[in-house]
């Protein structure tokens, strides 16, 4: 059976593998190396040079192509560096429309790094197409998109913002960090463009820091490769390795996310001294269906606010929480709990983030894969 053919499950194991050629090892080895013999100039076995390609980094990106349903992956040093490499396809002038609620970080790389370099950025609602029409112009080169949000967990429609973004002949980026491909497959709903922080589920265990890129065109993969190397913002070998190895789990360990993330939204929901709990599998969630419709199950990211709550709240509850770390970063096996105002989205401006509902009494919840009553055993000693 061709490996092309195989089901999501199988790939995240199988996908764009080979045992390694020398010995046959089953897991690719780590080619701690920077650089390769050649016979003569020119002459070697398809490597120069470990910014421009490593072997094992080869192994991942092979993976990343084919769980994403991509043609091409390419993995880098972290998220952001992906990211720089999306951006770096513009030229001044060019103008992106991006989510508001988005990854404070996203949000920092393109206002404080590319801004200054003439590329405009619109910040605008997504979970209405109609509004992002609004703001697009013949300037317009790149749609960026995160669904769900961080840290909202909004939900927008990819399929109907690609059709808007092939309309207009614009590129467009999904970043798919939260969702990851066991729940939703960008590249299927239309996007051009699939980019990971492959340091939260992909790798999944919090013991390294990547980046990946995921393309179906040529073209563009060709234009992404020379970034990527001519910046020189690679992962290295041993980083390749690990992320690697997550994705060999990854269908096992979401599935379990996903059946906690459910347990503690509904604990939470139901909680008295709760206000508001955002997370897209509750049906008055405003965009279930389209979450529903595009994602196989809502995920282990949920958020919400204390009744009556302000920052202080906030900080008490996470101070509490013993099983829940209190951390940046999501995704691991272990359970993380984070305050978005002083930590992951300080980088954006109060007004700018309450405008979007980041407000100061707000904790977000990575639900990990330990034992659901303990979790909501740790919640209710934390919230009283
Ligand atoms: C949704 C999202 N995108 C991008 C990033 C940036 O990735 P990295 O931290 O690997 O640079 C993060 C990091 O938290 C994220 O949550």
């Amino acid at each position: 059976m061709g490996k092309r053919q195989l089901k999501f499950n199988s790939r995240t194991i199988h996908g764009g593998q080979a045992p390694d050629e020398a010995y046959g090892a089953v897991m690719p080895p780590i080619y701690q190396t920077s650089t390769y013999a050649q016979s003569t100039p020119g002459g070697h076995k398809g490597y120069e040079y470990s910014r421009s390609a490593n072997p094992t980094r080869t192994a991942l990106e092979n993976s990343l192509a084919s769980i994403e349903n991509g043609n091409y992956g390419l993995a880098f040093g972290s998220g952001l560096a992906a990211i720089d490499a999306v951006i770096k396809l513009l030229s001044p002038g060019d103008e992106v429309i991006s989510t508001s609620d988005l990854y404070g970080g996203s949000y920092r790389i393109f206002k404080k790094i590319f801004e200054k370099f003439g590329i405009v950025f619109h910040f605008v609602g997504m979970q209405d197409t109609e509004e992002i029409a609004k703001h697009i112009s013949a300037k317009t080169k790149l749609i960026w998109l995160e669904t769900p949000t961080n840290p909202m967990m909004n939900i927008i429609d990819i399929m109907s913002v690609s059709k808007l973004a092939r309309k207009h002949k614009i590129l467009l980026a999904v970043d798919n960090t939260f969702a990851t491909p066991y729940l939703q497959l960008p590249m299927d709903l239309g996007a051009d463009i699939v980019m990971h922080s492959a340091t939260k589920y992909l790798g999944g265990h919090s013991d390294v820091v990547l980046g990946a890129l995921v393309v179906k065109d040529k073209e563009l993969a060709e234009q992404l490769y020379f970034i990527q190397n001519a910046s020189g913002a690679v992962c290295g070998p041993m980083d390749s390795f690990l992320v690697l190895r997550g994705i060999k789990t990854l269908h096992v360990r979401m599935q379990r996310h996903c059946e906690n993330g459910r347990a503690v939204a509904e604990y939470l929901a139901n909680h008295p001294k709760i206000e508001k709990v955002f997370w897209p599998g509750f049906i008055d969630h405003p965009n279930h269906e389209v979450a529903k419709s595009q994602m196989k199950d809502f995920g282990g990211m949920i958020s919400f606010v204390p009744k009556g709550g302000n920052f202080q709240d906030a900080i008490k509850i996470v101070e509490k929480l013993e099983l829940f770390t209190l951390a940046e970063s999501l995704g691991g096996v272990e359970s993380l709990a984070g305050h978005p105002a002083s930590m992951t989205h300080a980088s954006i401006p109060k007004e700018e983030r309450e405008k979007s509902g980041v407000v100061d009494a707000l904790i977000r919840l990575s639900v990990g894969i330990e034992d659901k009553e303990d979790l909501i055993e740790d919640l209710r000693q934390a919230i009283g």
